[in-house]
């Protein structure tokens, strides 16, 4: 019988007692997640006993689980810690006892269309664990790593699949977390954000019935969070609300192509699997070739899902975005503003509004690229020409950048690396270095002319990073960046993959997109970088492994944003979130709601101050130095949903500081109707009970009243009574009324 070696550290390998009932785990503060091993005839299995809550007698915990005795799931028992298709797994193996789903697949190079995992060697220290994994027949392995982020309550998981054959194997299925375990309730629901362009991040729910499969994903190819957003809740035992429940929470950190399901078996077991996928045929792995699955991002919350976003929150803060923990600038992006025609008079004049407001960066958006006839004056031509237009900015960007300092703002520009038009240097040069198909007609996007970079080329990866490169060093004192992406992949093909690696392309191309945001991060570490695409379809914790925050939505309609943003931050927290001011011709809606909604977040400006009436541009100043004030708290404090949008004709959400002395609540008017207009009281939470504290409204007109009588910035009240008997508040009969409360313990002031 082959041993399970279990090494502790580097260097420390200690051989455990023979297999049969080992039992790894790996535990954060709250969670934990424990393993047992188990014997078969091909070899040591390895099975997922428990996540969840975190347990102390784990051996116990493996004893009590629930395991099938009688299992009518077609013929199929235990599902192993990475199940894959084929998988021959418990001792009733002889009653067609093999996994004919699991998360991965593997055609080996005979053609063989099975799997069969077992555990050659685990790694251990106090916050990873690796299971080397190998076919028990085939020299094919799949390593699989965990990594506790214990101060989050988040454990990462990844797979590294190495093909040892003589030749090359086909994957049609490749998730990175395979999560199957024994059922411990017998209601389950699994709330997803579907959205696209203009209405990201919407929420949905479903029950999970006896033998369903919930899918979620995405097939734009570019824009992976469109479709659904790729994270996830699953409540089990019944639908968990903000503050109770058993609730998993699963973020993949991908941006191309991919898929999860939840699926409950008739009998036994729930399988939580994602990943990356191919949309259209397998990946094709060549013989001593490995590939590195994405990661996912893993919690668990015994108090419903508040405390999954505010796990993931901290989780992204601390151990994911390059600068979690710093505090964002209040940004000023031209785009709405110019649109394409600026010159440098409109800028400066632009750059001298922001600044009178407040603003800390100056963004130019979209159209300072591309000259002569492929000019970007339009949406038609010269993406893909990242040199700077001589007739619209004759002194250059350095220049601008100049001038944003001497206002004492930092500088910031908009690219667009993933993609080319047909009117460009770029496409005239290089006709193969777009996604395409040989005997197909070219599809075009955006301006009749867009289309996709083929990323999966390394040629043309070095040479939309040598133009970006150049751009940026054309500005020494460059502080921003937003990388936007407009099309999907429309040419589903790529003329540098061979004709049997064409699938290879949906995979491919992210690992091409995610290695040039490797190359900017590396060589600019302190950029501010934005992942934009159309809006929200890069807001995804693999673009924000290399970027700082993510552009929600481009619909900037501030009734709107309150749905998208309350979806948002089920997994994303509010200092990644970008959300402006704008006026938007779309619908009527007071200036006070559009400022109150974009301060809910990373807070930006997306307009002509000068189209601002004296009463709008002062209101608008005082608004912009109170954010900058209760920022640390809405950028790093932890999110309360208060009241869902979803169901209420108003919302309410509040961020606590860690130390609990400081709070901030929104609140958002929504279709208001005259018998609703009496709100309950706002039961706060997450404050110190004990402590007591100051109320005051911020963001408030010339002239208006308070909506609420004990936000006169004086009167301290208990947290205890904020929690138990709330915050009174009114909102005006009229539509879209809001509220932004501060709240101080007595010691801050
Ligand atoms: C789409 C983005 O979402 C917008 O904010 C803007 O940058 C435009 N692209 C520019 O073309």
């Amino acid at each position: 019988m082959p041993k399970v070696i279990l090494s502790a550290g580097i260097g420390l390998a200690l051989a455990f007692r023979a297999f049969g009932a080992e039992v790894v785990s790996l535990d954060t503060e709250r969670t934990s997640l424990v393993f047992e091993t188990g014997d078969s005839p091909e070899g040591t299995r390895l099975y997922l006993r428990h996540y969840g809550a975190r347990v102390t007698d784990k051996s116990s915990v493996c004893r009590t689980a629930w395991r099938s005795e009688s299992s009518s799931e077609v013929g199929y028992e235990t599902p192993t810690a990475y199940t894959a298709f084929g998988d021959a797994t418990g001792a009733r193996n002889t009653f067609n006892g093999y996994n004919p789903y699991g998360g991965l697949a593997v055609i080996h190079a005979d053609g063989c269309l099975t799997s069969d995992l077992v555990v050659e060697r685990l790694e251990r220290t106090d916050e990873t664990l690796a299971i080397h994994w190998k076919d028990a027949f085939y020299p094919f392995r799949a390593t699989q790593f965990f990594r506790a982020r214990k101060d989050a309550d988040v454990i990462e998981t990844h797979v590294v699949l190495e093909n040892g054959e003589a030749s090359a194997v086909r994957l049609p299925r490749m998730a990175s977390l395979t999560l199957a375990f024994p059922l411990v309730a017998d209601r389950f629901s699994v709330q997803t954000t579907p959205g696209q362009w203009t209405c990201e991040n919407q929420l949905a729910e479903s029950e999970l019935a006896r033998g369903q499969t919930v899918s979620i994903g995405s097939r734009s190819g570019v824009r992976g969070a469109w479709g659904s957003n790729p994270s996830f809740m699953v409540s089990i035992g019944g639908t968990a609300d903000e503050t109770s429940g058993n609730v998993i929470g699963v973020a993949l950190c991908w941006s191309g192509v991919w898929e999860a399901s939840v699926r409950r078996s008739h009998t036994d077991f729930l399988e939580i699997d994602a990943g990356a996928c191919n949309c259209a045929g397998p990946y094709v792995l060549g013989p001593g070739q490995r590939l590195e699955l994405p990661t996912v991002a893993l919690t668990y919350s015994a108090a419903g899902k508040g405390r999954v976003s505010r796990n993931m929150h901290r989780w992204a803060r601390r151990h994911r975005m390059p600068h979690g923990t710093q505090l964002r600038d209040v940004v000023l992006n031209s785009f709405y503003a110019t649109g394409f025609g600026f010159d440098e008079t409109s800028l400066l004049r632009l750059m001298d509004g922001a600044k009178e407001l407040g603003v800390e960066t100056f963004v130019l958006d979209d159209g300072w690229f591309g000259n002569g006839r492929y000019a970007r004056d339009d949406d038609r031509r010269g993406l893909g020409d990242w040199t700077v237009n001589g007739a619209k900015l004759p002194r250059g960007l350095d220049f601008m950048c100049g001038e944003a300092k001497r206002r004492g703002m930092k500088f910031g520009l908009w690219v667009e690396p993933e993609m080319a038009n047909t009117n460009s240097e770029f496409y005239a040069r290089h006709p193969d270095w777009v996604l395409r198909e040989r005997n197909r007609r070219l599809r075009v996007g955006r301006g009749d002319s867009q289309v996709v970079v083929d990323l999966a080329n390394p040629a043309a990866r070095n040479e939309v990073w040598r133009q970006i490169d150049a751009a940026y060093a054309s500005v020494p004192d460059l502080a921003y960046v937003k990388w936007d992406a407009n099309a999907d992949f429309m040419n589903p093909g790529s003329p540098y993959l061979a004709a049997d690696r064409q699938s290879n392309v949906f995979f491919d191309y992210a690992a091409g997109y995610l290695d040039l945001m490797r190359r900017q991060r590396k060589s600019r570490p302190d950029l501010t970088v934005q992942a934009c695409a159309s809006g929200g379809g890069h807001t995804d914790y693999a673009s924000l492994g290399f970027c700082d925050e993510f552009w929600a939505s481009d619909t900037i309609d501030p009734r709107e944003r309150v749905m998208i943003q309350w979806g948002a931050s089920q997994f994303y927290p509010a200092g990644a979130m970008a959300c402006h001011i704008a006026v938007d011709p779309f619908r009527k809606v007071p200036f006070k709601y559009r400022a109150d909604v974009a301060c809910s977040g990373r807070l930006g400006v997306e307009m002509k101050p000068t189209d601002l009436s004296e009463a709008d541009r002062k209101f608008l100043v005082s608004v912009i130095a109170d954010y900058k004030r209760i920022r640390p708290v809405v950028q790093q404090g932890d999110l309360h949903r208060l009241v869902s949008p979803c169901d209420h004709d108003h919302a309410a959400l509040m961020y606590v500081a860690e130390d609990r002395r400081r709070a901030v609540v929104f609140v958002y008017g929504l279709s208001r109707q005259q018998r609703r207009d009496f709100p309950p009281p706002l039961i706060l939470r997450g404050l110190d009970a004990d402590a007591r504290y100051v109320v005051r409204e911020l963001n408030m007109p010339v002239k208006a009243t308070s909506h609420a009588r004990l936000a006169d910035g004086k009167t301290p009240v208990s947290g205890e009574a904020l929690m138990t008997s709330g915050l009174p508040f009114v909102l005006g009969t009229a539509d879209y009324d809001s509220a932004v409360f501060e709240l101080m313990a007595e010691s801050v002031r």
